[in-house]
């Protein structure tokens, strides 16, 4: 019996049947199957035109009755995301984190990405290759030396018609093949026969992460042009297993791959800039210290949104679970003091946005042993401190950036805080948010949410902008800056 590869098809006729596809919630092999169906039965007249087949097709396949407006076949109305008409190749190895690799195809696809996927037979333990061929409207490529897609060497075209490969799950195993040049399976044939760029999301137990053989692996693929988003920390799907390991998350991986394809305007291109995000961690003693609930998400997307315009970006991070943003050079600390000397290293620079927050205090001195509780003696007492303050220092230094932004998380009088804190710190603007639990944003506050509303506080005055998410803010702040950069004359 005579049989169609999809993939053979004109890429105009491809498209057309993703569409469809799409609109009528089909595989595009069903889709396909409807219309030579139609086709045979003689309902598709001879029509030159590919609106007049589209037109054609609609009213053939729309099963449901619904009529389908035109205006969805036509591209207009579908939804045009960042990574429209870009077609990636998603390899998915075999760890627990493949499920987050479903809803991965999903986040791809609904920014307009065309998605196709190869699953390593392991990958096949954890996830079918039904739900990803439903979610990624093709079928999954599995198999090195299949029949119908190998005649044509399949694994090349796989490569060669996508604009950039991603790796997630990448399992220790994947990893170790590509940095030792094996080609044993349809994955890691692709993955060494691809001129195009590889994006990694590792995914596995912080042992397997940790062991001396996988950290040699990452770092030769991070010689070799490999792009690593996470891995990051935090609980592993095994019980009672915590650590370094954690594949980061959809909208992360997401987030990489929008960073390393964009091709939008760079107005920052030449510029280098110094962000601070997350907490920081005073110790008390070597197993405990002083917090905040801040999670870096803010600091992060802000960082990620400059280096999408095209800046130099030197982040300098407080302890987070959040994956290193893509295209960014970050630099871990974990108290004040580390920050300070950090930021301090990284001076001269064109601007500096200080997101992180810090720690108004320290305890004086942090106990060299764990501190014992003893009987009789009651709590010890500690004595604090006060912190660098960096926003004060790099705004008042003498290699001050053009441009220097901080950020004012204030519970009462937000806006006389931060218009202080404008004044008495030499900054240029202040990004104010109430961090109360009064905010009506997320169910502990601002920080750690997803979302964010804040006031832009300058000599100017006050800007108030929606309720947003953290990556909105963070866009409409990068484009901010940028105005500003290019705007002053240095
Ligand atoms: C239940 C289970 C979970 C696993 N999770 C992971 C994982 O998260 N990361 C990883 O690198 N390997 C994991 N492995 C091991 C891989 O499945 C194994 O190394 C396999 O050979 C990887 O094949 P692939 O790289 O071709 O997908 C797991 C194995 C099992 C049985």
């Amino acid at each position: 019996m005579a049989s169609i590869t999809i993939r053979n098809l004109d890429d105009e006729v491809k498209e057309l049947l993703r569409r469809l596809a799409a609109a009528n919630n089909r595989s595009m092999e069903e889709q396909a199957r409807v219309m030579i169906r139609a086709a045979v039965d003689g309902q598709v007249g001879p029509v030159g035109r590919l609106d007049q087949i589209e037109k054609a097709l609609q009213e053939l396949t729309n099963s449901q009755g619904t009529p389908i407006r035109a205006s969805a076949l036509t591209g207009k109305s579908l939804p045009r995301g960042t990574l429209s008409n870009k077609r990636i190749l998603l390899i998915i190895g075999g760890g627990i984190a493949a499920y987050k690799a479903l809803d991965l195809i999903r986040r791809l696809r609904e920014r307009g990405a065309a998605v196709r996927v190869v699953m390593t037979s392991a990958a096949q333990e954890f996830v079918t290759t039904l739900s990803v061929g439903a979610l990624s409207a093709d079928h999954a490529f599995t198999d090195l030396f299949d029949r119908n897609d190998e005649h044509d060497v399949g694994h090349i075209r796989l490569s060669r018609e996508a604009d950039l490969l991603v790796v997630a799950p990448a399992t220790a195993d994947l990893m170790a093949k590509l940095a030792n040049g094996h080609a044993s399976d349809l994955a890691s044939t692709v993955l060494i026969a691809t001129d195009k760029p590889v994006l990694m999301a590792p995914a596995m137990n912080p042992r397997m992460w940790s062991h001396p053989a996988t950290r040699r692996n990452r770092a030769s693929l991070g010689k070799d042009g490999i792009t690593f988003v996470g891995p990051t920390k935090g609980e592993m799907a095994e019980s009672n297993e915590a650590g370094e390991g954690r594949m980061a998350e959809p909208l992360e991986i997401v987030a990489a791959v929008e960073a390393l394809l964009d091709a939008g305007p760079k107005p920052l291109a030449g510029r280098k800039i110094i962000v601070t995000s997350g907490p920081t961690h005073e110790p008390i003693d070597p197993v405990r210290y002083i917090a905040n609930r801040s999670s870096g998400k803010q600091g992060h997307a802000i960082a990620a949104a400059l280096a999408r315009l095209g800046a130099d970006v030197r982040l300098v991070s407080g302890p987070v679970t959040i994956a290193d943003p893509a295209g960014v050079k970050t630099l871990h600390v974990e108290r004040a003091q580390e920050m300070r000397d950090a930021v301090e290293q990284l001076l001269p620079a064109d601007a500096a946005v200080f997101v992180a927050a810090v720690a108004d205090w320290r305890t004086e001195n942090s106990a060299g042993e764990k501190i014992k509780k003893v009987a009789g003696e009651g709590p010890p007492v500690l004595r604090m401190v006060e912190n660098p303050d960096i926003l004060a220092s790099v705004g008042h230094h003498e290699q001050r950036p053009a441009l220097v932004v901080g950020f004012a998380a204030e519970t009462q009088d937000l806006l006389r805080n931060a218009e202080a804190k404008l004044r008495k710190k030499g900054a240029d603007l202040i990004v104010a948010n109430d961090v109360s639990h009064q905010s009506g944003i997320g169910p502990s506050g601002v920080m750690g949410s997803d979302r964010n509303r804040v006031r832009i506080v300058s000599k100017a005055g006050v800007e108030e902008w929606p309720e947003m998410t953290k990556d909105e803010v963070a866009a409409r702040l990068a484009a901010l800056i940028a105005e500003r950069l290019t705007t002053i004359v240095v």
